[in-house]
């Protein structure tokens, strides 16, 4: 039987290693990565196979950048073509990015088993791209993976079959903790001129926060704010980089020598700057959690978040894009005031393994299944 997992954006890299390892190592079902090519830059994509020991992917399809529309069509239209060459069982989508919402309305219409991976997150705020994937995705997935069991209630109260549903934890920390060692042994704090939990890290890209001037502006004198007591290292997606030169806000870098803008980090370079830092600022999804599963306080630069329990349980803060008041929590976190926070369930390291052997009884390979 055989296993197609769809890769396009960075933060989907690190959660399928976790997966792809699990089902090699239990040599039962054969593999197959598809790489949709929605991201392209080697800073945001090659890197992370490296980091993260993801073989090079068998198929991928160059799709790059465009409006949602034309990103996703193309997508699908590869994407149609490599299913029925490949006749997979079973397609494996995790997150929320375009290549994740391709995948599923192509398998789905080709009558292939889909399952996805972070299954049942909402912000429930359909200005997002990433929500409008979720809920389709989820809608038509066969095996529904759930990070935590908000997730599972999200997708219980919209109707879906409980049987399809399965509480796995979050892979995003498998690979955390699989890579936190080697990230540990970097020069990275050294390289940049920084001490641990003497310095903040700020993260920058959702299309609600970079693509309006004003709001961006806002968001960067809090940040130079921040910076004024601390240094802020930036790395910058490279959406925030053209809106930020397009706009002329690369003032704000001028006055502020502290805040640091640096090129997008591979996964283990910014694992170990994230992990020693005093104060995290970010708008990514993925970084809430790293954070929770890290200790280090965060401040979401969000109306909402899709991933309550890292507020519920861990150290996240949702504080939203009004600048005054992401100056009052920032200084609050410097003052020694972060939230400590507490790792939740299942967020041990081993949830790629709970899915693989899912997968395999869903295909009937498992000892399990053989025996029945
Ligand atoms: C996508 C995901 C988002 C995820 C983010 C992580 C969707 C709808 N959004 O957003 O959920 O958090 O990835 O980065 O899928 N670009 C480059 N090089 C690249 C990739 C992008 O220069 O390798 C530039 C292009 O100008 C492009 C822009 O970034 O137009 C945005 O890229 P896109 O793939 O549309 O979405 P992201 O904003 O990265």
């Amino acid at each position: 039987k055989k296993v197609i997992h769809i890769v396009g954006a960075r933060p989907n890299f690190m959660k399928v290693a976790p997966i792809h390892r699990a089902i090699a190592a239990r040599n039962q079902l054969q593999q197959v990565l598809v790489h949709t090519g929605q991201h392209y830059d080697v800073k945001m994509s090659d890197v992370f196979f490296s980091d993260l020991g993801l073989p090079a992917p068998e198929v991928h399809l160059g799709i790059g950048s465009g409006s949602h529309a034309q990103q996703t069509a193309k997508t699908m239209v590869e994407l149609e073509r490599v299913f029925l060459e490949h006749k997979p069982d079973l397609v494996s989508v995790v997150g929320d990015v375009n290549s994740t919402v391709a995948a599923a309305l192509v398998s789905s219409k080709l009558g292939i088993a889909l399952a996805h991976v972070e299954a049942g997150l909402r912000s429930y705020s359909r200005h997002q791209p990433e929500e409008i994937n979720r809920v389709v995705t989820d809608r038509l997935s066969d095996l529904l993976l759930t990070p935590s069991r908000d997730a599972d209630a999200n997708l219980l109260k919209e109707g879906a079959d409980p049987e399809r549903i399965h509480f796995v934890g979050n892979v995003m920390i498998d690979s955390l903790l699989a890579s936190k060692e080697r990230a540990d042994q970097l020069p990275v704090l050294k390289t940049l001129g920084v001490e641990p939990r003497g310095y903040a890290v700020c993260t920058l890209h959702r299309p609600s926060n970079v693509d309006d001037p004003k709001l961006l502006g806002g968001l960067l004198s809090a940040i130079a704010h921040v910076a004024s007591r601390v240094p802020v290292i930036f790395p910058v997606h490279p959406r925030t980089r053209k809106m930020i030169s397009e706009q002329g806000l690369g003032s704000w870098f001028e006055r502020s020598p502290n805040l640091r803008p640096v090129d997008p980090m591979g996964y283990l370079e910014f694992l170990a700057l994230t992990s020693q830092a005093k104060l995290i600022l970010t708008d990514s999804g993925g970084l809430q959690e790293e954070t929770t599963a890290l200790g280090v306080p965060c401040l979401t630069l969000r109306e909402n978040t899709e991933r309550p329990i890292t507020v519920e349980q861990g150290t996240n803060e949702v504080v939203g894009t009004d600048p005054d008041r992401i100056r009052e929590s920032a200084d609050r976190v410097l003052d020694g005031q972060g939230k400590k926070g507490r790792i939740p369930e299942y967020w041990d390291g081993r949830s790629g393994e709970r899915i693989a052997d899912l997968f395999a009884r869903f295909l009937g390979v498992s000892d399990d299944a053989r025996r029945a």
